[in-house]
C-alpha cells in the first residue's frame, strides 16, 4: 500500500518568525490520520520550523523538507547549500522543481548530481518533473517526462536500490499549471503517474523494482477544492502544494481530503484488495 504524502512547498515566502508561527498552526490544523505531511520552508526557516513542529505533540508527525540542495557535498560555492548541512535541519528535499529549472537553467545532469547527494546524506528526495503547455499539446507530455526522468536518474544506474532505500517520491507537475490556477484533469494526472512508474521500471535492471511503490504526487495550482480531482486517483499519492500551503484553510481542506484517500486504502488493504 502506497503512503498518501502532502508537501507544502513555501517558495520564497515567509521569514523566520512567520514560519515557526505558520508550522505550528498548519501542524495542529492538519493532524490527521494517516497521511504523510511534509513542509519545505526557505533554507533560513528550517531551524525554526523544526524546533516549532518539535514544541507542539501535533508537529510531531510533519517532516520538514529544504526546497534545494547543491549538486556538490561542499567547496568553493558561494551562496549555495551541500546536502550535508541540511542533515538535523530537514529530512526530505525537494529537487528539480521547474522554477528552479526555469530560472536557474538546472538540467536533468545538474539534478542527477544533486539527487546523488541528497541519496548519500539519507535526504527523502522528492523529484519534480512535468511538460510545458506546448508540450502537452503536440502530445509530447509523457516522451518529456520520460526523458526528464531518463536524465535525472542516470546516476543511479549502477545502484537503483540506493533510490529506493532513500524513499524516492516523484511530483509530476505540469509547468502549465504551477501558480497559475489551472489544473490538470484528474484523469490526465493518473495516466501520467501511471507513464511515470513505467518510464522508470524501463530504466533498467534494478528501477522496476522501485517502480511499483513509487509514490508519486501531483502539483500545480492544487487547493482545498481542487484536490479530490487528483486524490480520488488511485495512481496518484498526495499532493505538492505551492500557493495554497501557505493558507491554514486551504491545507487543512487538502489534508482532510488526503485522509479520506488514505482510509480507503487502508480498507482495501484490510478486505485482502
Ligand atoms: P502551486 O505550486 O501550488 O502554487 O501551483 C506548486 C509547486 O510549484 O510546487
Amino acid at each position: 500500500m502506497r503512503p498518501v504524502i502532502i508537501a507544502a512547498n513555501w517558495k520564497m515566502h515567509t521569514t523566520p518568525a512567520d514560519a515557526a508561527e505558520l508550522a505550528t498552526t498548519l501542524a495542529g490544523r492538519t493532524n490527521v490520520p494517516d497521511v504523510e505531511r511534509v513542509i519545505c520552508p526557505p533554507f533560513v526557516c528550517l531551524a525554526a520550523v523544526r524546533d516549532a513542529l518539535a514544541a507542539t505533540p501535533a508537529g510531531l508527525g510533519v517532516g520538514v523538507g529544504a526546497q534545494n540542495v547543491h549538486h556538490e557535498l561542499s567547496g568553493a560555492f558561494t551562496g549555495e547549500i551541500g546536502a550535508g548541512m541540511l542533515v538535523g535541519l530537514a529530512s526530505w528535499v525537494i529537487v528539480g522543481h521547474s522554477e528552479r529549472r526555469r530560472d536557474a537553467g538546472e538540467t536533468d545532469e545538474l539534478i542527477s548530481r544533486k539527487l546523488q547527494r541528497a541519496v548519500e546524506v539519507g535526504l527523502r528526495p522528492i523529484l519534480c518533473v512535468g511538460e510545458q503547455l506546448a508540450e502537452r499539446e503536440a502530445g509530447m507530455a509523457e516522451s518529456v517526462v520520460a526523458a526528464q526522468l531518463g536524465g535525472s536518474l542516470a546516476g543511479f544506474a549502477e545502484d537503483p536500490a540506493a533510490l529506493g532505500a532513500a524513499g524516492l517520491v516523484v511530483a509530476y507537475e505540469p509547468v502549465w499549471a504551477i501558480g497559475t490556477g489551472r489544473t490538470a484533469r484528474g484523469a490526465d494526472a493518473a495516466a501520467m503517474a501511471e507513464a511515470i512508474r513505467q518510464a522508470i521500471g524501463g530504466l533498467g535492471r534494478g528501477f522496476d523494482a522501485i517502480a511499483t511503490d513509487l509514490p508519486v504526487l501531483y502539483g500545480g495550482s492544487v487547493s482545498a477544492a481542487a484536490a479530490g480531482e487528483f486524490l480520488a486517483e488511485p495512481a496518484i499519492d498526495g499532493a505538492l502544494v505551492g500557493g495554497a500551503s501557505l493558507k491554514v484553510e486551504e491545507m487543512a481542506g487538502i489534508v482532510a481530503r488526503a485522509s479520506l484517500t488514505a482510509a480507503g486504502r487502508r480498507a482495501a488493504t484490510g478486505r485482502g484488495g
